[in-house]
């Protein structure tokens, strides 16, 4: 054991639970609990669900949950030592580990240490007389003396043993340089820089801690840049260039750029709140990074066609994670870097009248859409508002979709209450597409997952999750229940568990009192299907009790037990099918 019990006990009740995860998560109150869109999964409708009574936090999206412990493990990717550290210097109090206690702890501390002196080797490089091809890229590229302190550029050496060597000498084992990606193994066993001859970003987390590098060739070199694959300390895909000085910026609007120089020459523009991806089309994780530090996030990327592809993605992506977006068209110039170099001294100025005149995600795509049709005639005008009432049904605010409804009455002199139904039923089919989808990753996610309390649950995954809708639906909403109650019969009913939910709230309402589990008897119930059914009622958002909703959850439901009945059926016939081949046999 690395901490006592009592030590971990005390931890807990001192640590605010609610607080820490609102740094992560928007939640709001409900009733005890607090409830909010999932860090860990995609989702629309809240399903991350936070008991501060009990200091825990359950999804019921994708079946994560557990304490606060957990919580920054999975957020923080936080080892267990980690996460111990962090929660006990919040609240004052001593955490005092030895390193040999823990391997996976030493392990990553002694990467995080293995890189931030890599890249103090780098920058000593660059600063060097061996750095001088590099320094003078750098200022070709009109980069400053001071920017490069800023973001402590570097320089890594040609012919492949410098910093390996280096690392060796102030006593690094070639396990911890190769487990930093720092090197790897030649065929003939031999331990060989990653990086060579190339200019160094070092990658910060926001912690402050040097997590991983880029390196991009000095010339026309191929790759262009190679970046750190995923070690213990630094996933891709979870990560953000720059966005260890972006969140200090002062500033709730991030700038997304797709390269490293991009967001190096805003920076030094006096644009602060600048990141970049890593070369990977942006990915969930960083999304959710992203949402943790902006609620507006301006994308800024590359004016080819690649790069206006990556941008709709990545508009799409934001926008269905609650993060606002703009977009900045860069005239004349391939990127963000070339616009500021291009322009010179006016480059800072002309960059921000850029931000002040970007568009909304909706409005850049109703353009783009405008610019792609000839809506002088007939069919280019029923083409252009056919794909505007597609974007348009993706906004979720209503006045935003009437404001673009009148403009495109405007433009296209069509009936503005023709262009809203059109809206509307793009809505519905998007509404139907998504709760597929929903229904789908839940499975995936939950797939692994054993469900101990009810144990059909992990074969019966679609009809168990419209299930417990259902139960939700009756026991926060008395309106809808008697509605439920009259259309389906507790034998449609796939898993025992929630049958006898279903039964038990029934005769509740039989005999008119209102659904509670302090009533219930352990003999009904045990105390984790208690627990149970304390999440199934806390899983409730006003969303689910639509009557577009409810008809979903019950349709699953009947759709399921149906197949279900067949899949019976069928092995009852196949059974007595067997019993007469073997009479056959006997005769
Ligand atoms: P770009 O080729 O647009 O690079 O790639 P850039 O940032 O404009 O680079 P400069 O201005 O020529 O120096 C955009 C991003 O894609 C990733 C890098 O993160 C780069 O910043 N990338 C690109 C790679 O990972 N590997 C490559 O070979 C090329
Ligand atoms: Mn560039």
């Amino acid at each position: 054991m690395m901490f006592s019990e009592d030590f971990i006990s005390e931890l807990k009740e001192r640590t605010n639970v609610e607080e820490i995860i609102s740094e992560y998560v928007n939640i709001s109150r409900k009733g005890k609990n607090l409830i909010g869109l999932c860090p860990f999964h995609a989702e629309r409708t809240p399903s991350f669900c936070v008991y501060p009574n009990n200091g825990s936090f359950y999804c019921f999206g994708c079946g994560i949950g557990g304490d606060i412990i957990t919580f920054l493990r999975l957020a923080e990717h936080f080892d267990y030592v980690e996460a111990v550290k962090y929660l006990a210097e919040r609240v004052g109090m001593n955490a005092v580990v030895s390193d040999e206690e823990n391997e996976v702890h030493k392990q990553k501390s002694l990467v995080y240490k293995v890189n931030r002196d890599a890249a103090k080797f780098f920058y000593n490089s660059l600063m060097s007389n061996r750095g001088v091809e590099a320094l003078n890229y750098l200022k070709n590229r009109h980069i400053l003396p001071k920017t490069v302190k800023h973001f402590g550029l570097g320089y890594a050496p040609p012919k492949g043993y410098a910093l390996t060597d280096y690392l060796k000498r102030l006593g690094y084992s070639e396990e911890i340089i190769i487990l930093a990606n720092l090197a790897t193994k030649t065929r003939y066993s031999k331990c060989r820089d990653r990086f060579e001859g190339r200019l160094m970003f070092p990658i910060i987390d926001v912690r402050g801690n040097v997590i991983a590098f880029g390196g991009r060739a000095l010339k026309n070199e191929i790759p262009k840049y190679i970046n750190t694959s995923d070690t213990p300390v630094f996933k891709k895909s979870s990560n953000l260039f720059a966005l260890n000085f972006a969140k200090n910026s002062g500033q709730n609007k991030i700038i997304l750029t797709e390269g490293y120089m991009d967001a190096v020459s805003l920076h030094q523009s006096g644009f602060p709140n600048t990141v970049a991806g890593l070369g990977t089309a942006l990915t969930l994780g960083q999304v959710k990074l992203l949402g943790r530090y902006s609620d507006e996030v301006i994308l800024s990327y590359d004016a080819d066609e690649a790069g206006q592809k990556a941008a709709k993605k990545a508009m799409d992506m934001l926008r269905e994670n609650g993060i606002n977006v703009k977009v900045l068209s860069i005239p004349k110039a391939k990127d963000p870097d070339e616009y500021i170099r291009l322009n010179g001294k006016d480059g800072t100025i002309k960059f921000k009248n850029l931000i002040d005149n970007s568009k909304s995600d909706t409005e850049f795509k109703l353009e783009s859409l405008k610019i792609k049709f000839d809506i002088s005639s007939s069919e280019g005008k029923i083409k252009y508002l056919t794909e505007a009432a597609k974007v348009l049904s993706s906004c979720e605010s209503a006045i935003e979709r009437d404001i673009f409804s009148s403009k495109l009455c405007d433009e296209t002199g069509i009936n503005k209450s023709a262009i809203s139904l059109q809206i509307e039923k793009y809505r519905k089919m998007n509404f139907k597409k998504h709760k597929k989808n929903e229904f789908k990753n839940i499975s995936k996610l939950t797939a692994a997952i054993n469900d101990k309390v009810n144990k059909e649950k992990r074969e019966n995954l679609r009809a168990a999750c419209a299930e417990e809708s259902v139960l939700s639906c009756i026991i926060n909403n008395p309106d809808i229940a008697n509605n439920i109650f009259s259309r389906i019969s507790e034998d449609e009913f796939v898993t025992d568990l929630n049958k006898r939910i279903y039964r038990s709230i029934k005769n509740f309402s039989e005999q008119n009192k209102s659904f509670d589990v302090s009533f219930l008897s352990e003999k009904e119930f045990s105390l984790e299907e208690i627990g149970r059914i304390t999440k199934i009622t806390c899983l409730y958002t006003p969303n689910m009790g639509t009557r577009e909703s409810v008809n979903e959850y019950i349709d699953t439901l009947l759709e399921e037990k149906r197949k279900k009945n067949i899949k019976n059926e069928n092995s009852e016939s196949e059974i007595k099918k067997y019993i007469e081949n073997l009479k056959k046999i006997k005769k």
